[in-house]
């Protein structure tokens, strides 16, 4: 891809980039696609929706046709829903791997349908590994899904997927994937890691604005949750089978949300796919982390663990950081962070994806240095505390 394959440009009415996990900065055509209304029912409308569904199952590497895609409207945690209470049968059993605040909201979410559950929890960022998962389904067999978060958004960990799954399947059951922030970055390609659903959103790595979510599942899978769901609007076979057969979404879309998600995709393609946009989410984590290094900051992560999605920095434990007041500074300077999600120690986090490359990290770099001179913070170094909390990831 030669550099004027994708060219980035700054937001064109001045504001802030968003250096957060979606919603996150688009592009101005993504944008500008939402100018036009569609009728929902019209022919134009039904052939962008099976354009888009062709495109996201391109990015399967299913090539026999195993995978279907089905959109479903609202936020990536409504999809989730609507995937879990899809697809468990409601006599099944759940396996959930848990390490941050997406795992727990899979917990929340089996208990709000009733599906029977147990969990592995790892705390707030320690990755399940393949082998504990082996040990548990081996106790358990009664065990029937295994439902796993890809990037755990909240700590940016990239949870070793690929050994999870051969761990799974090795044992007979099936895997269920959160991939809301990584599907379209990360390879998720079923030739290399086997799974039975998927699930991702809008405002994500294919860089739309948010408004719905999609499950890409075997197509067995999704004739088997027919009948399955506790919800109308929810039901994803329902959803699936009034889309193959009318072309149409079931309830009102949101077309405008749609139609720039197309726009998207063909702007992903252009960039080379997950590939072209995984090296570019990698350049910018690179210059983002050594630029924050050099200021003293320090990553939660080791550098295996750091994802191209978002990262955890450590609060700096100079009396003078506040984090609303860095926050403040920072959006002032033309960037929005993310507050961290840690329980055990004070962290803030800068997310990677969006409209947005490496020249653009550096100026992120820039404007963190000079905040922390503006707020008279003489060294970014974390407490001690935190990096004790660090070392349990190399023990
Ligand atoms: C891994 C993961 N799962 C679920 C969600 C929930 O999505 P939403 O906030 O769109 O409901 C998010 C949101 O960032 C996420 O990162």
């Amino acid at each position: 891809m030669s550099d004027n394959a994708h060219k980035i440009e700054a937001p064109h009415l001045g504001e802030p980039y968003l250096l957060t996990p979606g919603p996150l900065t688009t592009s101005y055509a993504v944008k500008q696609a939402m100018l036009r209304d569609w009728g929902s029912w019209d022919g134009e409308f039904r052939a962008v929706t099976a354009e888009m569904r062709k495109l996201l199952l391109e990015l399967t590497g299913d090539t026999n046709g195993v995978l279907d895609c089905v959109p479903m409207q609202g936020s990536g945690t409504f999809t989730v829903e609507a995937l879990l209470g899809s697809f468990i049968p409601r006599e099944g059993k759940v396996l959930v791997l848990s390490n941050g605040a997406y795992g727990k909201r899979l917990v929340q979410t089996l208990e709000y349908l009733g599906r029977d559950h147990v969990v592995i929890d790892k705390g707030d960022y320690m990755p399940p590994r393949g082998d504990e998962v082996t040990a548990v389904l081996v106790a358990d067999p009664d065990i029937t899904h295994v439902v796993v978060v890809h990037c755990e958004t909240s700590s940016g960990i990239l949870n070793p997927v690929s050994e999870i799954s051969e761990a799974v399947y090795a044992q007979g059951r099936k895997l269920l994937i959160d991939s809301m922030s990584a599907f379209g970055a990360i390879p998720l390609d079923i030739n290399e890691i086997r799974y039975d659903a998927m699930v991702s959103s809008a405002n994500k790595c294919i860089e739309g604005v948010p408004g719905f979510g999609f499950i890409i599942a075997r197509k067995d899978e999704l004739e088997a949750a027919k009948g399955r769901s506790h919800s109308l609007s929810l039901d994803v076979h329902a959803q699936w089978s009034h889309m193959n057969k009318t072309g149409q979404w079931r309830f009102t879309p949101p077309t405008h949300v749609v139609v720039a998600f197309l726009e998207a995709l063909k702007a992903h393609k252009a960039e080379g796919a997950v590939a072209g946009r995984g090296a570019r989410y990698s350049n910018n984590r690179d210059a983002i982390v050594d630029g924050m290094r050099e200021l003293g900051f320090e990553t939660l992560l080791k550098d295996r663990w750091l994802s191209p999605i978002i990262v955890t920095f450590f609060c700096p434990a100079d009396e003078a950081f506040e984090f609303e007041h860095f926050y403040e500074l920072m959006k002032s300077k033309g960037f929005i962070i993310y507050p961290g999600k840690l329980t055990v120690a004070d962290s803030f986090r800068i997310g990677c994806i969006g409209q947005m490359d490496a020249d653009v990290m550096r100026q992120v770099v820039t404007a963190a240095g000079e905040t922390l001179n503006e707020m008279g913070v003489d060294t970014a170094a974390p407490p001690e505390s935190a990096l004790n909390e660090r070392a349990k990831l190399a023990a």
